[in-house]
Protein backbone atom coordinates (compact mmCIF):
# COMPACT_ATOMS: atom_id res chain seq x y z
CA UNK A 1 0.00 0.00 0.00
CA UNK A 2 1.67 3.42 -0.78
CA UNK A 3 0.31 7.17 0.24
CA UNK A 4 -0.42 6.24 3.67
CA UNK A 5 0.36 8.27 7.08
CA UNK A 6 -0.31 7.59 10.50
CA UNK A 7 -1.80 10.21 12.46
CA UNK A 8 -1.89 9.33 16.35
CA UNK A 9 -4.29 12.28 17.12
CA UNK A 10 -7.26 13.95 15.33
CA UNK A 11 -7.52 17.48 15.72
CA UNK A 12 -10.94 18.21 17.31
CA UNK A 13 -13.12 21.27 16.57
CA UNK A 14 -16.12 21.00 19.16
CA UNK A 15 -19.88 21.85 17.48
CA UNK A 16 -20.45 25.37 19.78
CA UNK A 17 -24.23 23.83 20.14
CA UNK A 18 -26.13 20.48 19.85
CA UNK A 19 -28.72 19.15 17.76
CA UNK A 20 -29.60 16.79 20.30
CA UNK A 21 -33.09 17.79 21.15
CA UNK A 22 -33.50 17.60 17.13
CA UNK A 23 -33.62 14.12 17.78
CA UNK A 24 -36.99 12.28 18.32
CA UNK A 25 -35.29 8.90 19.76
CA UNK A 26 -38.73 7.16 19.43
CA UNK A 27 -39.39 7.96 15.74
CA UNK A 28 -36.22 7.48 14.36
CA UNK A 29 -36.02 7.63 10.69
CA UNK A 30 -33.36 5.76 8.84
CA UNK A 31 -30.84 8.23 7.95
CA UNK A 32 -32.26 11.37 8.41
CA UNK A 33 -30.69 13.03 11.37
CA UNK A 34 -27.24 13.33 12.27
CA UNK A 35 -24.75 13.30 14.65
CA UNK A 36 -23.22 16.85 16.59
CA UNK A 37 -19.65 15.62 14.52
CA UNK A 38 -18.11 14.30 11.23
CA UNK A 39 -14.25 13.19 10.15
CA UNK A 40 -12.54 14.68 7.43
CA UNK A 41 -9.63 14.09 5.87
CA UNK A 42 -8.03 15.37 2.39
CA UNK A 43 -6.09 13.73 -0.43
CA UNK A 44 -3.81 16.07 -2.25
CA UNK A 45 -0.67 15.77 -4.11
CA UNK A 46 -0.37 12.29 -3.63
CA UNK A 47 -1.63 11.99 0.26
CA UNK A 48 -3.58 11.94 2.78
CA UNK A 49 -3.51 15.05 4.98
CA UNK A 50 -4.26 16.07 8.38
CA UNK A 51 -7.66 14.49 9.46
CA UNK A 52 -9.69 16.95 11.50
CA UNK A 53 -13.34 16.18 13.44
CA UNK A 54 -15.67 19.16 13.23
CA UNK A 55 -19.17 20.33 13.73
CA UNK A 56 -21.44 18.48 11.05
CA UNK A 57 -22.53 20.57 7.93
CA UNK A 58 -23.08 21.03 4.64
CA UNK A 59 -19.95 20.94 2.49
CA UNK A 60 -19.13 23.41 -0.10
CA UNK A 61 -18.48 21.54 -3.88
CA UNK A 62 -17.68 23.00 -7.24
CA UNK A 63 -20.28 22.71 -9.93
CA UNK A 64 -17.74 20.57 -11.76
CA UNK A 65 -16.47 18.17 -8.94
CA UNK A 66 -15.69 14.78 -10.60
CA UNK A 67 -18.05 12.50 -8.39
CA UNK A 68 -20.99 14.66 -9.31
CA UNK A 69 -20.72 13.88 -13.46
CA UNK A 70 -18.52 10.59 -12.93
CA UNK A 71 -19.65 8.95 -9.62
CA UNK A 72 -15.89 7.95 -8.27
CA UNK A 73 -17.09 7.44 -4.82
CA UNK A 74 -17.36 4.95 -2.42
CA UNK A 75 -18.98 4.05 1.23
CA UNK A 76 -19.24 1.85 4.03
CA UNK A 77 -21.90 1.08 6.42
CA UNK A 78 -21.27 -0.19 9.77
CA UNK A 79 -22.87 0.57 13.16
CA UNK A 80 -22.38 1.22 16.52
CA UNK A 81 -24.22 -0.26 19.86
CA UNK A 82 -25.06 1.03 23.08
CA UNK A 83 -24.04 -1.30 26.04
CA UNK A 84 -24.34 0.92 29.14
CA UNK A 85 -23.76 4.35 30.28
CA UNK A 86 -19.95 3.52 29.67
CA UNK A 87 -19.43 1.64 26.70
CA UNK A 88 -20.35 2.01 23.42
CA UNK A 89 -20.11 -1.12 20.68
CA UNK A 90 -18.84 -1.59 17.26
CA UNK A 91 -19.38 -3.99 15.23
CA UNK A 92 -16.50 -5.70 12.90
CA UNK A 93 -14.85 -2.42 11.94
CA UNK A 94 -11.71 -4.06 10.47
CA UNK A 95 -13.65 -6.51 8.10
CA UNK A 96 -15.30 -2.95 7.08
CA UNK A 97 -12.25 -1.12 6.39
CA UNK A 98 -10.67 -4.12 4.51
CA UNK A 99 -13.95 -3.55 2.64
CA UNK A 100 -13.67 -0.05 2.14
CA UNK A 101 -10.14 -0.31 0.73
CA UNK A 102 -11.14 -3.54 -1.44
CA UNK A 103 -13.93 -0.40 -2.84
CA UNK A 104 -11.11 1.97 -3.23
CA UNK A 105 -8.33 0.01 -5.04
CA UNK A 106 -11.27 -0.95 -7.69
CA UNK A 107 -12.17 2.66 -7.89
CA UNK A 108 -8.67 4.12 -8.11
CA UNK A 109 -9.49 5.98 -4.91
CA UNK A 110 -5.81 5.95 -2.95
CA UNK A 111 -6.37 3.59 0.12
CA UNK A 112 -6.86 4.54 3.99
CA UNK A 113 -4.97 3.48 7.37
CA UNK A 114 -7.02 1.59 9.53
CA UNK A 115 -5.45 3.29 12.55
CA UNK A 116 -7.40 6.55 11.41
CA UNK A 117 -10.06 5.10 10.56
CA UNK A 118 -10.63 3.50 14.24
CA UNK A 119 -9.26 6.63 16.13
CA UNK A 120 -11.66 8.71 14.32
CA UNK A 121 -14.37 6.09 15.05
CA UNK A 122 -13.55 6.09 18.88
CA UNK A 123 -13.30 10.07 19.27
CA UNK A 124 -16.89 10.23 17.35
CA UNK A 125 -18.50 7.89 19.72
CA UNK A 126 -16.97 9.77 22.54
CA UNK A 127 -17.61 13.03 21.40
CA UNK A 128 -21.12 12.20 20.19
CA UNK A 129 -22.33 8.98 22.32
CA UNK A 130 -25.69 10.75 23.38
CA UNK A 131 -26.56 10.40 19.93
CA UNK A 132 -26.17 6.19 20.34
CA UNK A 133 -29.82 5.11 20.70
CA UNK A 134 -30.76 3.41 23.65
CA UNK A 135 -33.64 1.19 22.79
CA UNK A 136 -33.28 -2.38 21.26
CA UNK A 137 -33.01 -2.71 17.91
CA UNK A 138 -32.20 1.16 17.25
CA UNK A 139 -28.34 1.99 16.68
CA UNK A 140 -25.95 4.79 15.32
CA UNK A 141 -25.68 4.27 11.59
CA UNK A 142 -21.68 5.09 10.77
CA UNK A 143 -21.12 5.84 7.11
CA UNK A 144 -17.48 6.67 6.08
CA UNK A 145 -17.42 7.93 2.43
CA UNK A 146 -14.84 8.90 0.09
CA UNK A 147 -15.42 10.63 -3.60
CA UNK A 148 -13.09 12.55 -6.09
CA UNK A 149 -13.06 16.39 -5.25
CA UNK A 150 -11.46 17.40 -8.26
CA UNK A 151 -12.52 20.36 -9.94
CA UNK A 152 -12.12 19.01 -13.55
CA UNK A 153 -14.38 17.71 -15.93
CA UNK A 154 -12.33 15.40 -17.74
CA UNK A 155 -13.02 11.80 -17.43
CA UNK A 156 -10.67 10.22 -15.72
CA UNK A 157 -9.55 9.77 -11.98
CA UNK A 158 -9.23 12.46 -9.23
CA UNK A 159 -5.84 13.54 -8.05
CA UNK A 160 -7.92 14.88 -5.18
CA UNK A 161 -10.17 13.12 -2.83
CA UNK A 162 -12.36 14.11 0.36
CA UNK A 163 -12.87 11.17 2.59
CA UNK A 164 -15.82 11.57 5.44
CA UNK A 165 -17.06 9.71 8.39
CA UNK A 166 -20.98 11.18 9.46
CA UNK A 167 -22.97 8.94 11.92
CA UNK A 168 -26.89 9.04 12.29
CA UNK A 169 -29.32 7.28 15.14
CA UNK A 170 -32.02 4.96 13.22
CA UNK A 171 -34.34 2.41 14.02
CA UNK A 172 -35.01 -0.68 11.50
CA UNK A 173 -34.49 -0.15 7.93
CA UNK A 174 -37.34 -0.91 6.12
CA UNK A 175 -40.74 0.38 6.99
CA UNK A 176 -41.63 -3.62 8.07
CA UNK A 177 -39.84 -3.41 10.78
CA UNK A 178 -39.14 -6.82 11.88
CA UNK A 179 -42.14 -8.13 9.50
CA UNK A 180 -41.26 -10.41 6.24
CA UNK A 181 -40.13 -8.82 3.07
CA UNK A 182 -41.40 -9.18 -0.43
CA UNK A 183 -39.10 -9.69 -3.20
CA UNK A 184 -39.56 -9.47 -7.04
CA UNK A 185 -36.91 -9.94 -9.99
CA UNK A 186 -37.21 -8.05 -13.18
CA UNK A 187 -35.78 -9.50 -16.71
CA UNK A 188 -35.55 -5.41 -17.47
CA UNK A 189 -32.53 -5.01 -15.84
CA UNK A 190 -29.44 -6.35 -14.08
CA UNK A 191 -27.73 -4.67 -10.91
CA UNK A 192 -23.56 -5.80 -11.77
CA UNK A 193 -21.75 -8.06 -13.80
CA UNK A 194 -18.48 -9.87 -13.36
CA UNK A 195 -15.59 -7.62 -13.93
CA UNK A 196 -17.76 -4.38 -13.43
CA UNK A 197 -17.98 -2.79 -10.23
CA UNK A 198 -20.83 -4.81 -8.02
CA UNK A 199 -18.45 -5.90 -5.35
CA UNK A 200 -17.11 -2.82 -4.15
CA UNK A 201 -19.59 -0.49 -2.51
CA UNK A 202 -19.85 2.40 -5.19
CA UNK A 203 -22.52 4.94 -5.62
CA UNK A 204 -23.28 4.18 -9.05
CA UNK A 205 -24.24 0.62 -7.78
CA UNK A 206 -27.05 2.16 -5.92
CA UNK A 207 -28.26 5.06 -8.61
CA UNK A 208 -28.24 2.20 -11.18
CA UNK A 209 -30.25 0.11 -8.84
CA UNK A 210 -33.48 2.53 -7.94
CA UNK A 211 -35.66 2.84 -11.44
CA UNK A 212 -36.23 -0.95 -10.54
CA UNK A 213 -36.19 -0.49 -7.29
CA UNK A 214 -38.94 2.08 -7.89
CA UNK A 215 -40.89 -0.07 -9.95
CA UNK A 216 -41.05 -2.96 -7.88
CA UNK A 217 -42.36 -0.90 -4.72
CA UNK A 218 -45.29 0.33 -7.63
CA UNK A 219 -46.16 -3.34 -8.16
CA UNK A 220 -46.10 -4.06 -4.39
CA UNK A 221 -42.67 -5.52 -3.42
CA UNK A 222 -40.12 -4.48 -0.90
CA UNK A 223 -37.29 -4.92 -3.40
CA UNK A 224 -35.99 -6.57 -6.43
CA UNK A 225 -34.24 -9.33 -5.94
CA UNK A 226 -31.34 -9.17 -9.09
CA UNK A 227 -30.24 -12.28 -11.22
CA UNK A 228 -26.85 -13.00 -12.50
CA UNK A 229 -26.90 -10.51 -15.80
CA UNK A 230 -25.59 -13.20 -18.18
CA UNK A 231 -28.09 -16.01 -17.62
CA UNK A 232 -30.93 -14.32 -15.68
CA UNK A 233 -31.12 -17.42 -13.86
CA UNK A 234 -28.71 -16.93 -10.56
CA UNK A 235 -29.75 -15.12 -7.88
CA UNK A 236 -27.02 -12.47 -6.46
CA UNK A 237 -28.21 -10.22 -4.17
CA UNK A 238 -31.22 -7.91 -3.09
CA UNK A 239 -29.07 -4.37 -3.46
CA UNK A 240 -28.96 -3.18 0.33
CA UNK A 241 -29.00 -6.41 1.23
CA UNK A 242 -27.76 -10.34 0.62
CA UNK A 243 -29.72 -12.98 0.47
CA UNK A 244 -29.55 -16.59 2.13
CA UNK A 245 -32.05 -19.48 1.47
CA UNK A 246 -32.52 -22.68 4.09
CA UNK A 247 -33.48 -25.68 1.82
CA UNK A 248 -33.61 -28.62 4.85
CA UNK A 249 -30.86 -28.32 6.89
CA UNK A 250 -28.68 -26.50 4.37
CA UNK A 251 -27.85 -22.68 4.45
CA UNK A 252 -27.32 -21.91 0.76
CA UNK A 253 -25.71 -18.57 0.56
CA UNK A 254 -24.99 -17.36 -3.05
CA UNK A 255 -21.33 -17.23 -4.26
CA UNK A 256 -19.38 -14.26 -4.45
CA UNK A 257 -19.04 -13.77 -8.04
CA UNK A 258 -17.28 -10.53 -8.29
CA UNK A 259 -20.67 -8.92 -8.77
CA UNK A 260 -22.17 -9.44 -5.32
CA UNK A 261 -21.59 -6.86 -2.38
CA UNK A 262 -19.05 -9.51 0.14
CA UNK A 263 -21.62 -8.46 3.16
CA UNK A 264 -20.24 -7.89 6.57
CA UNK A 265 -23.60 -9.65 7.89
CA UNK A 266 -23.28 -12.34 5.16
CA UNK A 267 -20.06 -13.34 6.62
CA UNK A 268 -21.46 -13.44 10.12
CA UNK A 269 -24.16 -15.42 8.92
CA UNK A 270 -22.26 -18.18 7.46
CA UNK A 271 -19.71 -17.91 10.16
CA UNK A 272 -22.46 -18.90 12.89
CA UNK A 273 -24.23 -21.21 10.67
CA UNK A 274 -20.60 -23.36 10.21
CA UNK A 275 -20.56 -23.32 14.17
CA UNK A 276 -24.09 -24.18 14.74
CA UNK A 277 -23.77 -27.47 12.87
CA UNK A 278 -25.54 -26.43 9.78
CA UNK A 279 -24.50 -27.65 6.37
CA UNK A 280 -23.59 -24.46 4.56
CA UNK A 281 -23.29 -24.08 1.03
CA UNK A 282 -21.84 -21.06 -0.69
CA UNK A 283 -22.41 -21.34 -4.27
CA UNK A 284 -24.64 -20.55 -7.68
CA UNK A 285 -28.42 -20.74 -6.61
CA UNK A 286 -30.85 -20.78 -9.18
CA UNK A 287 -35.02 -18.73 -8.84
CA UNK A 288 -35.78 -22.18 -10.41
CA UNK A 289 -34.09 -24.09 -7.68
CA UNK A 290 -35.58 -21.93 -4.97
CA UNK A 291 -39.28 -22.74 -6.84
CA UNK A 292 -38.83 -26.36 -6.95
CA UNK A 293 -37.59 -26.53 -3.15
CA UNK A 294 -40.68 -24.34 -2.15
CA UNK A 295 -43.30 -26.77 -4.48
CA UNK A 296 -41.40 -29.98 -2.67
CA UNK A 297 -41.46 -28.43 0.90
CA UNK A 298 -38.02 -27.92 1.26
CA UNK A 299 -37.08 -24.15 1.04
CA UNK A 300 -37.43 -23.57 5.42
CA UNK A 301 -36.68 -20.08 5.00
CA UNK A 302 -35.51 -17.28 3.45
CA UNK A 303 -34.07 -13.69 5.00
CA UNK A 304 -31.64 -10.86 3.75
CA UNK A 305 -28.74 -9.54 5.89
CA UNK A 306 -26.90 -6.18 5.90
CA UNK A 307 -25.41 -3.47 8.21
CA UNK A 308 -28.96 -1.60 7.87
CA UNK A 309 -31.28 -4.53 7.87
CA UNK A 310 -29.62 -6.82 10.35
CA UNK A 311 -31.10 -9.94 9.43
CA UNK A 312 -34.70 -9.29 6.96
CA UNK A 313 -37.32 -12.32 6.62
CA UNK A 314 -38.46 -12.71 3.06
CA UNK A 315 -42.24 -13.86 2.95
CA UNK A 316 -42.55 -13.79 -0.73
CA UNK A 317 -40.75 -14.26 -3.86
CA UNK A 318 -42.25 -13.05 -7.35
CA UNK A 319 -40.64 -14.47 -10.52
CA UNK A 320 -41.96 -14.25 -14.00
CA UNK A 321 -45.74 -14.25 -12.86
CA UNK A 322 -45.06 -16.66 -10.63
CA UNK A 323 -44.76 -16.20 -6.75
CA UNK A 324 -43.93 -18.33 -3.84
CA UNK A 325 -44.99 -17.72 -0.35
CA UNK A 326 -42.26 -18.71 2.85
CA UNK A 327 -42.90 -19.48 5.51
CA UNK A 328 -46.23 -18.27 8.15
CA UNK A 329 -45.76 -15.19 7.66
CA UNK A 330 -43.06 -14.56 10.52
CA UNK A 331 -39.69 -14.86 10.74
CA UNK A 332 -38.43 -18.53 10.76
CA UNK A 333 -36.89 -20.10 13.68
CA UNK A 334 -33.41 -20.17 12.08
CA UNK A 335 -33.72 -16.65 10.98
CA UNK A 336 -34.59 -15.79 14.63
CA UNK A 337 -32.16 -17.61 16.13
CA UNK A 338 -29.53 -15.81 13.89
CA UNK A 339 -31.21 -12.51 14.58
CA UNK A 340 -30.86 -13.05 18.18
CA UNK A 341 -27.53 -14.24 18.45
CA UNK A 342 -25.79 -10.90 16.11
CA UNK A 343 -27.60 -8.57 17.85
CA UNK A 344 -26.92 -10.28 21.51
CA UNK A 345 -23.06 -9.64 20.49
CA UNK A 346 -23.92 -5.80 18.86
CA UNK A 347 -25.54 -4.94 22.26
CA UNK A 348 -23.02 -6.55 24.29
CA UNK A 349 -25.40 -8.76 26.34
CA UNK A 350 -24.10 -12.10 24.71
CA UNK A 351 -20.53 -13.25 24.65
CA UNK A 352 -18.39 -12.55 22.16
CA UNK A 353 -16.25 -15.45 20.69
CA UNK A 354 -15.48 -14.34 17.53
CA UNK A 355 -13.64 -10.76 17.60
CA UNK A 356 -16.66 -8.85 16.27
CA UNK A 357 -17.23 -6.47 18.66
CA UNK A 358 -14.80 -3.47 19.23
CA UNK A 359 -15.64 -1.46 22.15
CA UNK A 360 -15.46 2.14 23.62
CA UNK A 361 -15.39 3.10 26.75
CA UNK A 362 -16.94 6.97 26.72
C1 LIG B 1 -25.86 -1.00 4.63
O1 LIG B 1 -26.40 -2.07 4.91
O2 LIG B 1 -25.16 -0.40 5.46
C2 LIG B 1 -25.99 -0.40 3.31
O3 LIG B 1 -25.08 0.25 2.92
C3 LIG B 1 -27.23 -0.61 2.59
C4 LIG B 1 -27.97 0.64 2.19
C5 LIG B 1 -28.50 1.46 3.28
C6 LIG B 1 -27.37 1.38 1.08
Amino acid sequence: MNDLMTFSKINIEPAERSKIHEIDFNNLVFGRKFSDHMFVMEYEHGEWNEPVIKPYGPIEVTPALNTLHYGQAIFEGMKAFYVDENTINIFRPDVHHERLNNSARRMDIPETDYDIFITALEELMKLDHQFVPKQFGTSLYIRPFIFASDDLLAARSSTKFSYYIITSPVGTYYSEGFAPVSLTTTDEYVRAVSGGTGEAKTAGNYAASFLPAKKAVQDGYTQVLWLDATEHKYIEEVGTMNIHFLIGDTLVTPELTGSILPGVTRRSVTALAVEWGYNVEERRISIDEVFKASENGELKEVFGSGTAAVISPVGLIHHKGSTINIGTGKIGDFAKRLFDEITGIQYGKLEDPYGWIHSVEI
